[in-house]
């Protein structure tokens, strides 16, 4: 197994290039179910999620050819197998955004439960109790969520207990298809949803509320769609991230191809720990900090502060002076970072989903071990700073959702190589 080893840094500057949004392109794929016509998909990260993605609706039937490692020409009309089964989905649990197409399109489908991950439970009932709403009869059979609806899906009005972006995203897919209005209230509107409701307006599915809470969609009533090819919308995770790693070395970088709007709340709280922003159309510099001021973060939904951005935040805290208060308010276990980032010797205390990081802390560099997407991306940035070397393993967690990082932090000056294990 590979793993990545990091040296202390010296600033970094430069450029780097933002690559498209692995949570976008993955309900971008599976919408293609619905796709009476082949399209290309532009912009496409080229991480392992959307090549498992790839593969799952490859095995349905789906076929797809790659004109670049960022750009695809992907055909839906051969498909025919309507299960996702559970060697798949256990590697990639956003496979359950195959569940509303999949039912739309077929009238059937057998979707393997996507069972928890490290950051939490995750269960999927929205899903279910929407699509049930919809006219589906679902059981769930040897850990399969299995799903019919001979008569195809009808529109419904859902009320979203809790907001979900892929539970979300599910509902408009299935919509889409369905005969009637659907309305969904309490909807997730993250960028990427925002993105999923434009392709299927562009398809031909008329939907009013895009951006807000609110939505209404109204079904074909079971006709595929006339989709367009699509070019991915940048990564704000991507992006926010790589603004941490300019933050924690204290270093002024200018970040390319992105949409800064997306990035309010996190540019927001930049501000307030102390760095300044110079923003262009699809670019933003990072100025350094005279001082880095210890802050307050509570997770949220979009546009609020984001949860996949709330490890990289723990590791800056370490460099700024005073106790800062980090919530994670979404997920029930996404700390794990946080034992890890002691090993390195932060002060971090836990008081449920309370962390309190104190500033200043001497950091040696150390064994650590990846845990989950975001958490493995906080300990890179951690071992930017940290004394010596960091050598972080597991790195199959951050392959799933950053592309090419290493290239792109050593492009910023950052020291870092991807090494075997003996
Ligand atoms: C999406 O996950 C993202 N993944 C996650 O990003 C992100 O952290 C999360 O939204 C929150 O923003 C993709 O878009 C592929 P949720 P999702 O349904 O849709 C509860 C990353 O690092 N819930 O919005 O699975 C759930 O337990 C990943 O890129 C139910 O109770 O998250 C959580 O507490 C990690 N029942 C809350 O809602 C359900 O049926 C939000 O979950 C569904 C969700």
């Amino acid at each position: 197994m590979d793993f990545l080893r990091i040296t202390q840094s010296p600033k970094l500057q430069g450029e780097v290039q933002i690559s498209g949004a692995k949570n976008s392109a993955l309900p971008i794929l599976t919408s293609t179910l619905l796709s009476k016509n082949p399209l290309k998909i532009h912009n496409l990260p080229n991480v392992a999620d959307v090549n498992t993605l790839l593969k799952l609706l490859g095995i349905l039937g789906a076929e797809h050819e790659k004109f670049s490692a960022n750009h695809i020409y992907i055909d839906t009309s051969g498909v025919k197998e309507t299960k996702a089964t559970y060697d798949i989905v256990r590697k990639m649990r956003a496979s359950i955004l195959v569940l509303g197409p999949l039912l739309a399109r077929f009238g059937h489908c057998e979707v393997s439960l996507p069972g928890g991950c490290a950051i939490g439970a995750r269960p999927v009932d929205l899903h279910i109790k929407a699509m049930e709403k919809m006219g589906a009869e679902i059981v769930i059979e040897n850990g399969y969520i299995v799903a019919k609806a001979p008569s195809g899906l009808k529109g419904a009005n859902i009320v979203f207990d809790k907001i979900t972006v892929t539970g979300t995203e599910n509902v408009l897919m299935a919509a889409a298809l369905a005969k009637g209005k659907t309305t969904i209230i309490n909807a997730a509107k993250e960028p990427e949803v925002v993105q999923l409701c434009e392709i299927l307006q562009e398809g031909g599915v008329q939907i009013v509320g895009i951006g807000s809470s609110e939505l209404e969609i109204t079904g074909s009533d079971g006709e595929l769609l006339d989709m367009k090819d699509i070019k991915v919308i940048a990564d704000r995770i991507e992006a926010g991230t790589y603004l941490c790693a300019g933050a924690i070395t204290n270093s002024c970088i200018t970040l390319k191809s992105l949409i800064p709007h997306h990035l309010q709340a996190v540019i927001e709280k930049l501000e307030e720990i102390g760095f300044g922003f110079e923003i262009g159309e699809d670019s933003l510099k990072l100025l350094p900090a005279k001082k880095l001021q210890a802050f307050e973060v509570r997770t949220a939904e979009y546009p609020a502060f984001p949860t996949d951005m709330q490890a990289q935040f723990m590791a800056l805290a370490m460099q700024c002076e005073g106790v800062s208060s980090i919530e994670e308010r979404l997920f029930e276990n996404r700390f794990m970072h946080v034992s890890e980032l002691q090993r390195l010797g932060a002060n971090i205390t836990l008081r449920g989903n309370i962390a309190s990081v104190s500033g200043g802390a001497e950091l040696k560099g150390a064994d650590v071990m990846a845990t989950d997407l975001r958490a493995s991306s906080a300990l890179v940035l951690a071992g930017l700073i940290a004394q010596g070397e960091t050598n972080i393993h597991r790195i199959y967690h951050l392959d799933r959702g950053y592309e090419k990082l290493e290239d792109k932090l050593i492009s910023l000056g950052a020291k870092v190589e991807r090494l075997r294990e003996e």
